[in-house]
């Protein structure tokens, strides 16, 4: 296909720290996928990330470094994917201000995300102005680039519904001048961390796509299984399996069904159940930490390779924040 015709996917992470297995399997995987197919944006949203660590803000620079190498560890390439930093393009700040100006402040305030952060998150005030702009400034990323589709997991949903809401109210005012973003949605399931709660960073909980394959082994060597198993003759349920959230995003299907019905039948033990699902994520894992460790040892050429991106992004940008002033009347 023409580049010119190819349909424009953007989406963007955190920087929150080493990416992990679930940043593997909620988006990088997919994310690698599309390269071929679209035109991708990728971006590490650093003003998202200030958002909830504004009283912490000097680690965002190193948390930053951190998401780009393990990227470009896992394949995310330069030559064929825009990848950059969402605070290196002013106009994303701009686009975000002037939506802010026609988003009915009731959107934002059902936006589940928010009531959630508010009760979850009780060691830091994210009850400000900017964090409840969130979604808004989201919406900004994926229409400055006029993006078609956004891949992202479940629990965004809502805020690409909110973007695709947004979109409509900006074309109904001002014209036809964004596409509306699909959502492109990563079917695979909430991966479980090391204790058995959702895998985040913030749970202390996640197994790092840069731990060396002994941490890995013992990692997950360690999780507990269904609660049912207590001897290796009682049968299981992998459902209710946190090490089998693992199995679903890691071991392909037949060997997968083969272990659940050993689990179920008490024909397996949990030992053995586990080490097929470590050998099949160390060989996954390998050759993405062997380029890892090649980009970590260039910090230099990292940056610049952002740096690259940022410009091709920033040119996008220019542009659709030019047509975006005319449609407006400034
Ligand atoms: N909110 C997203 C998350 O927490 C990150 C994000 C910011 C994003 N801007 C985006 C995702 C634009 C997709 C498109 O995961
Ligand atoms: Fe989990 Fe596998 Fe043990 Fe079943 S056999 S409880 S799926 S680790």
């Amino acid at each position: 296909m023409s580049e010119k015709k190819k349909k424009i996917v953007l989406s963007g992470m955190r920087p929150t720290g080493l990416c992990h297995l679930g940043h593997l399997a909620g988006a990088l995987r997919n994310w690698l996928k599309f390269q071929d197919q679209y035109k991708c944006f990728y971006t590490i949203v650093t003003w998202h990330g200030f958002s909830s660590e504004y009283q912490n803000s000097k680690v965002i620079k190193d948390y930053t470094f951190e998401v780009a190498v393990d990227w470009l560890g896992v394949g995310l390439d330069p030559e064929k994917s825009v990848l950059f930093l969402q605070s290196e393009i002013k106009e994303h700040a701009e686009l975000h201000l002037l939506l802010s100006m026609i988003v009915p402040l009731p959107w934002l305030q059902r936006v589940p995300t928010f009531k959630e952060m508010q009760r979850e998150i009780t060691d830091r005030d994210l009850n400000t102005y900017g964090f409840l702009g969130y979604p808004v400034l989201q919406t900004a990323d994926i229409l400055i680039y006029k993006a078609n589709a956004v891949p992202v997991g479940e629990d965004q949903a809502f805020h690409l519904e909110f973007a695709r809401e947004v979109t409509r109210r900006f074309n109904r005012i001002f014209g036809n001048i964004f596409p509306e973003p699909q959502t492109f949605l990563t079917e695979v399931p909430k991966l479980a961390g090391t204790d058995g709660r959702k895998m985040s960073n913030s749970y202390g909980n996640a197994i790092f796509l840069n731990d060396s394959p002994e941490v890995t082994r013992q990692k997950i060597s360690t999780m507990k299984t269904d609660t049912r198993r207590k001897r290796k003759t009682d049968p299981g349920v992998p459902e209710d399996c946190p090490v089998f959230t693992l199995h679903k995003a890691f071991v392909d299907k037949e060997k997968r069904d083969e272990l659940a019905e050993g689990c179920r039948k008490a024909g397996i033990g949990c030992l053995e159940c586990k080490n097929v699902v470590i050998e099949s994520l160390l060989n996954t894992l390998a050759p993405y930490r062997e380029r890892r460790n090649k980009f970590e040892k260039k910090p230099q050429l990292v940056w610049e390779i952002l740096e690259e991106g940022n410009k091709k992004a920033r040119q996008v940008a220019q542009k659709t924040m030019e047509e975006v002033r005319t449609a407006i009347g400034f």
